[in-house]
């Protein structure tokens, strides 16, 4: 198998490239920079939006796990999706992971975070390529982001812009480099269709409240849960990112809290034994941090 990870120098896609590495694969990253690939992970630098670039990419692959950026505008995502999808087909691949970033709800959305990753799903869907996609909810790392470990550490406020009765199935950065893996190489995924759609989500679903005293016992140290106000977080985001990443991460929260309070709580049951593996209980994943100094 030659695997290509596309956004290799990303949290998430990261994660991924480092598993498949220490599992013996040959795999090459796909970013414009290559800065910080993961070690054993070839370059393969390009722009997504670069036709040319994504096809040299792609030659020699077999294998490919795609994760978008953060680029919501659909003119912009559908001709990486585009791109990948023709350079998919013209090398062969015999598998695609595309990881959506996110859930996608059942019907359509003002939302262009749901929205463009709905559109690629379709893209790949029609492309012939064989496709597992894979529908993450909220990662468990963004708590690990200094605006809300260091409130949480510090003063014992678990702040996240949803509000605290939504329940969410936490998911790991690992547990998606463990999901990416089995889906990209279990032999059986496939054999009876070209095309497989899961919800990932950790195995605990969890409101505010409970995910504050899961970190309370961990921590020993009382914790309370506070729903981010959404605008606030928006603005946060706008300052790093600009209004329109902004509106688009805002706007997928904003739809969760007012419409569609159990997107990100779906229960993955029939997860784990669809894709052979064992994911992280929250208690566990909690204690395995050093909180102390993500806050520092
Ligand atoms: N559900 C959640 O909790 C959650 C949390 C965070 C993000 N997300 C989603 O995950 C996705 C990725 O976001 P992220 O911020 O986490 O990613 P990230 O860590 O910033 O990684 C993005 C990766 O893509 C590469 N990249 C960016 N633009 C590219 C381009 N035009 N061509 C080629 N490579 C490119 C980057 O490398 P270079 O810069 O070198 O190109 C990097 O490797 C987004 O869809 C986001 O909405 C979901």
């Amino acid at each position: 198998m030659n695997i290509l990870v596309i956004g290799a120098t990303g949290a998430q896609g990261g994660s991924t490239a480092r598993r498949l590495v220490g599992l013996g694969h040959a795999v090459s990253g796909f970013t414009r920079t290559g800065m910080g690939l993961p070690e054993g992970v070839k370059p393969a630098i390009g722009d997504l939006a670069d036709a040319s670039a994504v096809r040299a990419a792609f030659d020699g692959v077999t294998h490919a796990s795609v994760l978008l950026p953060m680029v919501y505008e659909a003119p912009v995502v559908e001709s990486y999706v585009r791109n990948i999808v023709a350079a998919a087909t013209e090398a062969g691949v015999r598998r695609l992971v595309f990881n959506t970033g996110n859930r996608v709800p059942s019907g359509p959305t003002p939302v262009s975070a749901f929205e463009t990753r709905r559109a690629a799903e379709s893209v790949f869907a029609h492309s012939g390529v064989p496709t597992v996609v894979l529908r993450p909810p909220v990662y468990l790392d963004n708590l690990c982001a200094p605006w809300v470990a260091g409130p949480l550490v510090h003063a014992g406020v678990l702040a996240y812009p949803l509000p605290a009765d939504v329940p969410v199935s936490w998911l790991s950065h690992g547990d998606l480099a463990t999901a990416t893996v089995a889906a990209l190489t279990s032999p059986d995924l496939l054999s009876t269709t070209r095309l497989l759609a899961l919800d990932l989500g950790g195995p605990d679903a969890v409101t505010g409240a409970e995910l504050s005293a899961a970190f309370a016992a961990v921590l020993g140290r009382p914790v309370r849960y506070a729903a981010q106000d959404l605008g606030e977080f928006e603005a946060g985001l706008a300052h790093a990112f600009g209004p329109s990443t902004a509106e688009a991460i805002a706007g997928a929260y904003r739809w969760v809290a007012e419409k569609d309070r159990t997107l990100y709580g779906q229960n993955s049951a029939g997860l784990e034994d669809t894709l052979g593996v064992r994911l992280t209980r929250l208690h566990d994943w909690i204690a395995s941090r050093p909180w102390k100094e993500i806050a520092r």
